[in-house]
């Protein structure tokens, strides 16, 4: 659950992100009823620790902006309905945004100088995917994952190993003691022409080869598996981005959603940007992992256009950029 306050849609007030790792820690993924009930309980308390944060009072704010989709619904529904229930006390506009839109406004919210037209690399639990992003919305799919998303294999790598949830920071922690050139795994779709990724490939080929060594696994390979992994996961990142900047003809990309925490990552597409002459907007770790400052940021904007939901406001567990139906007249 998270809430935060954003002035002047660039500035961050205040950003309270309280995780739910300890909860989910023990089954190795997020649990969807534990996380709902958890929402609950949490939401009001997150939402004043917000306000409190940024020293402004309910009745100084411009609006209320909340996640509508795509997510897990019973999550959604806690923070959609109280953030709903918000604006009707307080008279406010209320906006509904897309997860993803929020990720990219992480972007512009941690560099102001950062301006459409941009590349946009969206990398999470849920989510691979290339975008071009302009001015004027919705941002373009260029490409996305075929089957699971980075994050996911991630996640799906760390229990293999037997490392902690959420398995992106435990699987580059493994990492910095392995060898990343100790395994030749599969650099899914990186031969192929176009933008679209594939990880279950990959994810199958790490269970193969734990499966062959016999556990229990040395720590020794557990950090060289775990370091193979990764390098041949961010593989395919950097070179799609590369190619989707060439096709596009841009120079700027912005690296948002939780795997873009990666330091190996970020080190490897700054090398890339380095020698292509192009610039990699990376926001700081605390803004790349779920946060409600981006929500907020990405309403803030949709606020200033003109754009406000009604009451009846819904939420979706799968819905695209840009055909969110909660957008459309019709819907309303
Ligand atoms: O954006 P996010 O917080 O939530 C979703 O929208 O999914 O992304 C979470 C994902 C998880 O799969 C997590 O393992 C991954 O981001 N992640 C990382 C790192 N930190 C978080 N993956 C690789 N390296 C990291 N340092
Ligand atoms: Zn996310």
């Amino acid at each position: 659950m998270a809430a935060a306050v954003v002035g002047g849609g660039a500035e961050i007030l205040s950003s309270v992100v309280r995780g739910q790792a300890e909860l989910h820690g023990p089954y190795g993924g997020v649990v969807p009823e534990l996380a709902s009930r958890d929402h609950v309980r949490t939401v009001s308390r997150v939402v004043a620790a917000a306000l409190e944060g940024a020293g402004v009072g309910p009745e100084e704010l411009g609006g209320v902006a909340v996640t509508a989709g795509p997510g897990l619904v019973g999550s959604l529904l806690v923070g959609l309905s109280f953030g709903k229930a918000l604006a009707y006390r307080l008279g406010l506009p209320v906006v509904g945004v897309h997860h993803l839109e929020g990720h990219l406004a992480s972007a512009e919210l941690a560099e102001p100088s950062l301006r459409p037209p941009y590349v946009g690399l969206v990398i999470s639990g849920g989510h691979t995917a290339l975008y071009r992003v302009e001015a004027a919305p919705p941002p373009r799919l260029l490409g996305e994952t075929r089957d699971d998303a980075v994050g996911e294999a991630f996640d799906k790598v760390a229990r293999l190993l037997g490392l902690g949830y959420p398995g992106g920071p435990s699987v580059s922690r493994a990492a910095a003691a392995g060898d990343a050139a100790a395994i030749d795994f599969p650099r899914p779709m990186v031969a192929k022409q176009g933008f679209d990724f594939s990880y279950s490939g990959l994810k199958t080929a790490v269970a193969l080869e734990v499966e062959r060594r016999g556990q229990p696994l040395a720590e020794l390979e557990v950090a060289d598996l775990a370091a193979s992994f990764e390098a041949a996961a961010i593989e395919p990142l950097v070179a799609k981005t590369r190619a989707a900047l060439r096709h596009e003809g841009l120079s700027r990309v912005a690296v948002v959603g939780g795997v873009a925490a990666n330091q190996r990552l970020r080190a490897e597409m700054a090398r890339v940007a380095e020698q292509d002459g192009f610039r990699a907007v990376f926001p700081p770790p605390e803004l790349c992992t779920d946060n409600a400052a981006m929500i907020a940021a990405a309403g803030a904007r949709l606020l200033a256009r003109g754009e406000a939901h009604g009451l009846d406001l819904n939420s979706f567990s799968r819905v695209p950029i840009g055909a969110a139906p909660w957008t459309s007249p019709a819907a309303s």
